[in-house]
């Protein structure tokens, strides 16, 4: 058994309902989604329709009458909007413990995943991806590995009575566990069965050369700029100014068509839409 697979073992006891939030994922991951599937299934998970009707009523999609049903949603936002909402409710569940050994507090993973999905997916319809599901489903789950080795770094941490200082949080999990969040995140994405257009994005994140197809460009693209100036609602003007001179200065980027002519309109539809979505508190 390799390394990836020790460590995912057992992690299916991480969610109240894997199962659910996984088959909504599987669904609105497949091109010829079937509506009524998907909308039996999600009724069988009372908060996971809560979180979903709470996003459809929010600021986000700016709808002034009320949505009380998946229906609603579907007939009033649509179906690219159905799959988003289910996507992102079904993840944020798992996405929103703390992870302490990252230094990350409870809800901090959440938002920069959330982050980078939104990005990730404007990006992605400026590069003309066409369909931008599963690359937002990608941008989202990017750093689920994180979720696992949490507790296997602060083991290793205490044991080792604190840690020296690596250049970077790839190496010093590769130090530590000879592995990586990335590769951790894959290989539990394929063991929850998610296709290759998800699982594939989420291994290459931290390496360019692994990043085969435009959607793994996308989703380095998006993590890269999302962390490197951090993400702050309020303030989108400056932020918009960071990024801007992180993406000119940063070495090796990888080159995506339509966003450098675009990066303007992208940064501000990317405010828009998460300033919009920041209200809202998953359960
Ligand atoms: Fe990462
Ligand atoms: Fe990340």
């Amino acid at each position: 058994m390799t390394i990836e697979h020790e460590l995912i073992k057992g992690v299916d006891k991480l969610v109240p309902r894997p199962d659910i939030a996984l088959e909504v994922m599987g669904l609105a991951n497949q091109s010829d989604c079937n509506i009524t599937a998907l909308s039996t299934t999600i009724n069988q998970d009372p908060s996971l329709m809560a979180n979903m009707l709470r996003m459809a009523n929010s600021a986000y999609f700016g709808h002034m009458k009320e949505i009380n049903s998946v229906r609603d949603i579907i007939v009033r936002l649509g179906l690219d909007s159905v799959k988003m909402i289910a996507i992102t409710s079904a993840s944020a569940g798992l996405l929103k413990s703390p992870q302490e050994a990252y230094n990350l507090e409870p809800g901090a993973l959440w938002r920069h995943s959330h982050a980078t999905a939104l990005l990730a997916a404007i990006i992605g319809r400026f590069a003309k991806i066409g369909e931008t599901a599963s690359l937002f489903s990608a941008a989202l789950l990017h750093d689920i590995g994180k979720i696992i080795l949490n507790r296997h770094l602060q083991i290793e941490t205490m044991n080792r009575g604190g840690i020296q200082e690596y250049p970077t949080l790839v190496a010093l999990e590769n130090a530590l566990l000879h592995t990586d969040h990335a590769k951790v995140g894959k290989a539990l994405l394929q063991k929850w069965g998610l296709p290759e257009s998800i699982t594939e994005p989420v291994g290459a994140h931290h390496n360019l050369d692994e990043c085969k197809g435009l959607p793994s460009g996308i989703v380095y693209l998006a993590n890269h700029l999302t962390e490197s100036i951090g993400i702050h609602g309020d303030d989108s003007e400056s932020s918009f100014f960071l990024l801007k001179e992180e993406y000119e200065s940063a070495a090796d980027l990888p080159d995506i068509p339509g966003f450098h002519e675009h990066m303007d309109v992208i940064i501000t539809q990317f405010y828009e839409q998460f300033n919009g979505a920041a209200t809202l508190d998953f359960n």
